[in-house]
């Protein structure tokens, strides 16, 4: 089959390399050429697991090519994925400004073309929005939706770090179809995919993506509050929640206290459905308390290690990651940044160690800390260790690995390390326990 799908972002350039794997012949479509250049040559310009090895196979195979000419690639194909970003605006709601500019550059195409063709969104946009906005710029071509054209809505379901694996191996997928035509094509495209599929209209499945995002987003604040609960009788809340977690009803994944949910996706995807829900005057009280607890965890964590330390004032603090999530350099909502702001108001001195994401995360604070390009040299002479993140650098880290430093505080805010190693020579202080 033949596919073009237009953005080459996480969500684009993924289902892209995906799609032609499993044998359809692809055309990436990107405004921005460098982009465009670098996938032709088989560079993928963002870095995921997997990705540079499956792009050089299906570039050298002629299964995938990228262009910036939507117009050629439209006609050349029969069914177009829209995959742009829906970031939020300064109220929350999506600013659906790339979706709209993407869709546009479709109309003439669309009006030049004489076959049956499908338009799919898999951008994450709030219910309604393929119908109520997509639709009628599609309409300006003259042609009719379910004898012309088909329209439809394929959420993503993948995480960043693992998203070519999330790709291929997804626990199910959902098709919102105008009609039985466009479910039909959209069909044949993940034809090859051995999992459940569920067909709905659009507007359903516009609604699962945000519903599990924000269920998704709801389990960690649980989990944090829980945590706290845990923190103040001093028992664990990761033994907790795996006694919890092995109900079928209540899956163990999920409920890992930390410093709470950052990244591209779960604060905004929260943030619009709550006000999409005003919009409908609707309240949505627990996901605002989803969101308030989500504010406050990185704050309070800092605020316990100015308690248990009598002080972090002058301190040099060794902060270990500085990405949303390990794996990554997309810093993102990244919860390193409430804690940084904190440290820095009680007057610590941070240094600040990630692999990958150093330069990003001084664009949020420009100058505001120092940096180091290993974790030892980060660690020699501090007195406090934060660990923000869960590289894999960071995981087992043992009670020999902080010997350079002069304090003996550890902060284990992803709950990485294995307490029991720890004695009374180093202050172990993990979330939720
Ligand atoms: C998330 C979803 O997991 C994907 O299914 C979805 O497709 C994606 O958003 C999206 O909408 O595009 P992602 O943002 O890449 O994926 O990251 P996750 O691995 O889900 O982590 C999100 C945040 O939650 C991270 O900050 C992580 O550290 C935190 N988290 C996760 C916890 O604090 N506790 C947990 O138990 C799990």
């Amino acid at each position: 089959m033949k596919i073009s799908i237009i953005g080459t972002g996480y969500v684009g350039l993924v289902s892209g390399v995906g799609f032609a794997s499993k044998g359809h012949d692809v055309t990436c479509i990107d405004i921005v050429d460098e982009k465009v250049d670098k996938i032709n040559r088989a560079e993928p310009p963002i870095y995921e697991e997997g990705l540079e090895e499956l792009l050089k196979d299906v570039v050298s195979n002629e299964k995938l090519k990228a262009t910036t000419d939507t117009g050629k690639a439209v006609k050349e194909t029969e069914l177009t994925f829209i995959c742009v970003g829906t970031p939020s605006k300064q109220d929350g709601s999506v600013d659906l400004s790339g979706v709209e500019k993407a869709v546009q550059d479709m109309v003439q195409p669309l009006k030049e073309k004489d076959e049956y063709h499908v338009f799919c969104v898999k951008s994450t946009v709030v219910p309604g929005t393929t119908e109520e906005k997509v639709l009628p710029i599609l309409e300006k071509s003259g042609k009719i939706v379910g004898e012309d054209f088909g329209l439809g809505m394929n959420p993503e379901f993948l995480r960043e770090g693992i998203a070519l694996e999330d790709f291929l191996n997804p626990d199910r997928i959902v098709l919102g179809g105008w009609d039985e035509n466009t479910l039909k094509v959209l069909s044949e495209a993940y034809g090859r995919f051995q999992v459940p599929k569920l067909k709905t209209d659009i507007k359903t499945a516009e609604m699962i993506k945000y519903t599990s995002n924000a269920l998704l987003a709801t389990k960690i604040s649980f989990a944090n509050e829980i945590s706290r609960i845990c923190e103040s009788i001093g028992i664990d809340v990761y033994e907790v929640m795996d006694g919890v977690g092995l109900d079928h009803r209540l899956k163990r994944d999920f409920l890992n206290a930390g410093a709470g949910f950052g990244g591209s996706c779960f604060p905004k995807d929260v943030k619009a459905l709550v006000n999409y829900a005003k919009e409908k005057d609707q309240e949505t009280k627990l996901l605002n308390s989803v969101l308030a607890i989500n504010e406050e965890q990185p704050v309070h964590i800092i605020n316990r290690l100015e308690h248990i330390s009598e002080g972090v004032k002058g301190k040099k603090v060794a902060f270990l990651g500085l990405a949303f999530k390990g794996g990554t350099d997309d810093v993102r909502e990244t919860r390193a940044l409430p804690m940084i702001k904190r440290l820095l108001e009680l007057g610590a001195d941070v240094i600040g160690y990630d692999p990958e994401a150093s330069e990003n995360f001084d664009e949020l604070l420009p100058g505001k800390i120092r940096y180091t390009d290993s974790r030892e040299e980060a660690l020699e002479d501090a007195d406090i260790c934060i660990i923000q993140n869960d590289w894999n650098e960071f995981k087992n880290l043992k009670p020999k690995d902080f010997e350079p430093m002069r304090g003996k505080i550890i902060v284990d805010s992803r709950r990485l390390l294995n307490r029991e190693n720890f004695t009374d020579d180093l202050i172990y202080i993990g979330v939720g326990v």
